[in-house]
């Protein structure tokens, strides 16, 4: 009976065993990856991260609704600003641990070393949701956008500019279209492909395996074309606003708002990506809240203008969903920049795929280099120092995923991953503060436990107001968290508990060695 007690009680500990920053610190530098990022590249990174569908193609939906749920209409103003303040409680957090403990990770890292195995490693999988399936979610637009882009060009073949459908789809879009009739069968499975988006998602894990620099250049280049692209949007539109389209301001009222919250919460997602580069930033105890606080603000500043604008140029009922900012553009005769707009929205969508994947395979590789994958997952590529195997096998997966998964339901899965990200990382802040109060911090969240408390509430109200109106994503969302369980019962736990023997046999031997050279 003690025994069993014992054994239950080492049981609950194990689950509860966190993982020392110093530690943490310490692996990281034996990684061996590049410290190349600056904290203007981190500003970069973040914007790259941050404007993407949400503001090109999500802020219809936001603004109008969906076939689950009403709208916010011009309202959307207000969600825009109150989901901007929202995740300045969780940005602040985050850039407290970033500067704290630098290293590849994210908020699996900061779990692991304020709550816990077992909670990290959830965290870790919740933020597949956010990466993994995101990618999946950016992926999907930019199969739209790169069609709307093709047929700007009479003279391409018609095959390209209204290809057949299974070959730029999901399953569950062919399915809701009644398409499943022209679907072809190989060997009597029918195949489905969503070919745009494998390309883009393989082309990036491509770059990303040669290393985090090259694609940074890269998506400078991108970031310059979507603001520009989103400047000249609120520049010419602002001439056609009609301010009666603004009435009325709200017309779903309370809901509506809540509702253009959790949605346009899209739009805002990413800027915790910044993290997952630690490992990679010169000086990480002073460029991370850099990157993280000023890439939120700047985007907040751009989304609030769109915002404004768009509603101002068209009434609720007129405003597209599938392109709603071209198609304001169309409506008062600026045609020349619908196209414009399809290369911003492609460049936008581009840069946020760059940081998700990069985000994917790095988060990944932390959970990998503390044994809950195979060791073969955390192997580090000689010549380009990048986390090769993770990056191709978690590549090889959203690629199989972006045949299967609906653009809505990826983004709303996407969402709710990220508000129980960000509630946890919250928590650690506090958690931290009372473990730990005299471990250095370059940055210092003001007013704790205050504003990483108004943080969670935030997080946690937006989320449980949303959860009812969005069926489909809130039934898959506890069959996610339920099956990460069972792989860290079944995986993650035995073959830790297996490394952390191994680890503890080498420190004996080594003890052993230099008390005999010391006799
Ligand atoms: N914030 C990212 C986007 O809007 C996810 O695409």
């Amino acid at each position: 009976m003690n025994t069993a007690l014992t054994l239950f009680k080492q049981f609950i500990m194990n689950l509860l065993k966190k993982k020392n920053p110093e530690e943490m610190i310490a692996d990281s530098k034996k990684s061996g990856l590049n410290k190349t990022l600056t904290g203007f590249d981190l500003i970069i990174l973040g914007i790259s991260a941050i404007v993407g569908a949400g503001i090109f193609v999500m802020i219809g939906s936001a603004v109008v609704g969906t076939p689950e749920h009403v709208g916010a209409g011009p309202a959307l103003i207000i969600s825009i600003v109150l989901a901007g303040i929202i995740c300045i409680f969780p940005a602040f957090c985050y850039a407290e641990f970033a500067s704290m403990i630098p290293v590849s990770g994210s908020a699996y890292v900061y779990a692991y070393a304020t709550m816990g195995e077992l909670m990290a490693w959830m965290i870790g999988w919740v933020l597949m949701l956010e990466y993994a399936i995101g990618t999946i979610a950016v992926a999907s637009s930019w199969t739209g956008y790169f069609i709307q882009f093709l047929q700007g060009f009479p003279f391409l073949p018609e095959v390209l500019r209204h290809p057949p459908v299974w070959l730029v789809n999901n399953y569950t879009s062919v399915a809701a279209l009644g398409q499943q009739a022209s679907v072809p069968h190989f060997m009597g499975i029918p195949v489905c492909l969503n070919l745009p988006a494998m390309a883009i998602i393989a082309i990036i894990a491509l770059v990303l395996l040669k290393g985090m620099k090259e694609s940074t250049n890269f998506a400078k280049i991108m970031v310059f074309i979507k603001v520009a692209v989103i400047a000249i949007f609120v520049i010419v539109g602002f001439f056609y606003i009609r301010p009666e389209n603004w009435t009325p301001f709200v017309p779903n009222g309370v809901k509506g708002i809540e509702l253009g919250v959790f949605t346009i919460f899209y739009a805002y997602i990413g800027f915790d990506a910044i993290s997952t580069a630690a490992e990679e930033t010169k000086n990480p105890q002073k460029d991370l809240p850099v990157g993280l606080i000023g890439s939120l603000l700047i985007c907040s500043v751009i989304y609030i203008l769109v915002t404004i604008v768009l509603t101002g140029m068209q009434p609720m009922s007129e405003i597209d969903v599938t392109a709603p900012i071209a198609f304001a553009m169309r409506a008062v005769h600026q045609d020349w920049f619908a196209g414009a707009i399809s290369i911003g929205a492609l460049a936008g969508l581009t840069s946020v795929l760059i940081v998700l994947v990069f985000g994917t395979s790095r988060i990944l590789y932390a959970m990998a280099r503390d044994g809950f994958f195979p060791k073969i997952m955390s192997r580090v590529h000689p010549k380009y120092k990048t986390p090769y195997v993770i990056t191709l096998v978690s590549t090889i997966l959203m690629l199989i995923g972006s045949c299967f998964i609906n653009m809505t339901v990826a983004a709303e899965l996407c969402i709710l991953g990220t508000f129980t990200s960000f509630i946890i990382v919250c928590i650690g802040i506090i958690i931290l503060r009372y473990t730990e109060p005299d471990r250095p911090r370059a940055f210092k969240v003001p007013f704790c436990p205050w504003f990483p408390l108004a943080g969670i509430l935030l997080c946690g109200y937006v989320m449980s107001k949303a959860m009812p109106d969005i069926k489909t994503a809130s039934a898959i969302f506890p069959v996610w968290l339920v099956v990460g369980v069972a792989i860290y019962f079944a995986y993650g736990y035995i073959n830790h508990r297996k490394l952390e023997k191994e680890a503890l046999s080498v420190t004996k031997i080594e003890e052993a060695e230099s008390a005999s050279t010391n006799v």
